[in-house]
């Protein structure tokens, strides 16, 4: 995947995205920022570096990050895999300090810029039901939301996920 930087053009000032980053520079930051996003998968350093070294290396993949200009660190990411016309969401984070004030839209919106310039037309998604992520994903994309189905989550356990198909 070629190197991308975005600003951004939206209301968001405060802060840029880019994709490709020399791993070692980031790796202190974006371990912590992963630990905080997913305390509940207790995720060893090594994991995670593993995890995005793996992702680096496959050029179908595309990871995103948000970095706030003035703390001048990252604080939300998002790691997509594509697949032909479609592009599957495998995770995304913002650092919790930081949620609730729609920054992941941010990411969601320069992510799926970057996908139609690649000619992808579809996202797909799991999100969990309970705590009512999959309702919010499905308000967020509204009529461009074409199929979604409830399945038994894979990932920590039996709890319930949609899967869920939007159109770019
Ligand atoms: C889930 C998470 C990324 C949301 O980030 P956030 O910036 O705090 O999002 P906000 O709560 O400000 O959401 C604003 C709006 O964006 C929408 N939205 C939330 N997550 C979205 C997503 N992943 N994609 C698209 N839209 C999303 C919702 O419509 C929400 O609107 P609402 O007010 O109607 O609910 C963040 O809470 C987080 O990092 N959680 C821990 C990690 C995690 O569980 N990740 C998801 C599974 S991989």
């Amino acid at each position: 995947m070629e190197e991308y930087r975005l600003e951004n053009s939206g209301n968001n000032t405060s802060t840029e995205i880019f994709n490709k980053t020399n791993w070692p520079e980031i790796k202190t930051q974006v371990t912590e920022l992963i630990k905080d996003c997913f305390p509940q998968y207790n995720f060893t350093n090594e994991e995670i570096e593993n995890f995005f070294l793996k992702t680096y290396s496959n050029d179908k993949a595309l990871v995103l990050f948000l970095k706030d200009k003035l703390e001048r660190k990252i604080i939300g990411f998002t790691a997509t895999y594509i697949n032909g016309d479609t592009a599957d969401i495998h995770m995304t984070g913002i650092r919790s300090d930081k949620r609730n004030q729609k920054l992941v839209g941010e990411l969601m919106k320069n992510l799926e810029e970057k996908l139609k310039t690649i000619g992808v037309s579809y996202i797909t998604r799991e999100a969990k039901v309970n705590d009512g992520y999959a309702d919010a994903i499905e308000r967020y994309y509204g009529d461009r939301v074409i199929y979604t189905e409830d399945i038994e989550g894979t990932k920590g356990g039996t709890e319930e996920k949609r899967s869920i198909k939007i159109k770019l």
